[in-house]
């Protein structure tokens, strides 16, 4: 079973159901947002996460937005509405740039559409704007599946693949990105084995991919983030797999933190680093991963495990929420589209320009 995290309910009055992540593993428990006020907390409190699936929902975050609109009211204004709402959901979180890159899409094509019908209705505009959130769910959903079958040389039979945080379909609207080439080779009859880091601070690794394999019946350990470098020592990590939150022009990554000290280990023990990612993960218009914006997150996600807290009061705390893997860390980058090996400007530039 491959997790669903994400569906629109109704036509454009309708809501986002979503599986409530911070629940997980020991609950499962649907969430309903029905609004974008709710929307925006789900994202910043990560009910929904992994750049996808953020993207994804932050579409249907402006189909909830132009719910506030009357019948009536005027073309200028709902389009007032749309691009207030844009700058109010891109504030949720800042690393992830499919955030952007969704609430840009549906802010252009629904301008576009304004342009071309310049009598257009309050629920034309609605419906326009709920198809464009429908396009970018479906394409999401297309580009996993891609993905999975794209990267397919990369997971040998009896290998054991190390993966960082959650890039599975708890990630995406579809089969995950990084987990995506995991369910595809499981299809395929491959037997290999997943070590999960458990990922802390938030133990993305533990409470969702090592859930998510289990659940889709692949062989899964789960490790503490600090046990990676031993596996490596000891052979038993033939892969790296991780997806992406931003990646730049030059193909540095961004992704979760901890990911970069993994490639690092990766290199000393001669193990290929592979990143996972669809198209709508590129941003073209920064050059390298120094000028990607990292979140700082809470201090208490640090101070305590759980409900439990394991730090002295008043201590100083430091939490970034990613940090950058460098492109020449990185054996090669797997997308919808192909595989980008040994990522450099010119190649991601190629690689994003065919179709
Ligand atoms: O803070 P999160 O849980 O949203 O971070 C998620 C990640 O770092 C994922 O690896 C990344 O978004 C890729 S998801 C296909």
């Amino acid at each position: 079973m491959i997790a669903q995290t994400l569906k629109w309910i109704g036509g454009t009055d309708g809501f986002l159901k979503l599986i409530d992540q911070r629940r997980l593993p020991t609950e499962f428990v649907k969430l309903e947002c029905r609004d974008t006020e709710q929307l925006f907390v789900a994202i910043k409190t990560l009910a929904v996460r992994g750049a996808p699936a953020i993207g994804v929902s932050a579409g249907y975050g402006l189909v909830l937005a132009m719910q506030k609109l009357q019948p009536g009211d005027s073309l200028e204004h709902g389009l007032k509405v749309l691009a207030e709402s844009v700058e109010y959901l891109a504030s949720s979180r800042p690393t992830a740039v499919n955030l952007f890159w969704a609430l840009e899409r549906v802010r252009r094509s629904i301008e576009t559409f304004a342009a071309a019908n310049a009598d257009a209705t309050i629920p034309a505009l609605q419906e326009a704007v709920l198809a464009e959130a429908n396009a970018i769910c479906k394409e999401d959903e297309d580009m996993c599946r891609r993905i999975g079958q794209n990267g397919q040389k990369f997971i040998k039979d009896g290998s054991g693949i190390l993966t960082h945080c959650n890039a599975g379909a708890l990630a995406t609207a579809g089969q995950g990105t990084a987990l995506s080439l995991m369910f595809e080779a499981h299809k395929n009859g491959k037997k290999f084995k997943v070590y999960a880091d458990e990922t802390r601070p938030l133990l993305q690794g533990a409470r969702l991919t090592a859930w998510e394999l289990k659940e889709a019946g692949i062989d899964v350990t789960l490790i503490c983030d600090n046990m990676a470098g031993w596996l490596m020592k000891q052979g038993k990590v033939n892969a790296v797999i991780t997806g992406a939150d931003r990646i730049a022009a030059n193909g540095d990554a961004a992704n979760k933190i901890g990911t970069y000290s993994v490639s690092i280990l990766a290199r000393e023990h001669g193990v290929p680093f592979y990143i996972a990612a669809p198209s709508s993960t590129f941003d073209l218009s920064i050059k390298s991963g120094s000028e990607i914006p990292i979140e700082q997150r809470s201090a208490d996600e640090v101070t305590s495990f759980g409900e439990r807290r394991t730090a002295p009061e008043d201590v100083d705390i430091y939490n970034p929420a990613f940090d950058v893997t460098e492109a020449k860390d990185i054996a090669a980058i797997i997308t919808e589209r192909g595989v980008i090996e040994k990522p450099n400007t010119e190649k991601v530039s190629k690689h994003l320009s065919t179709l």
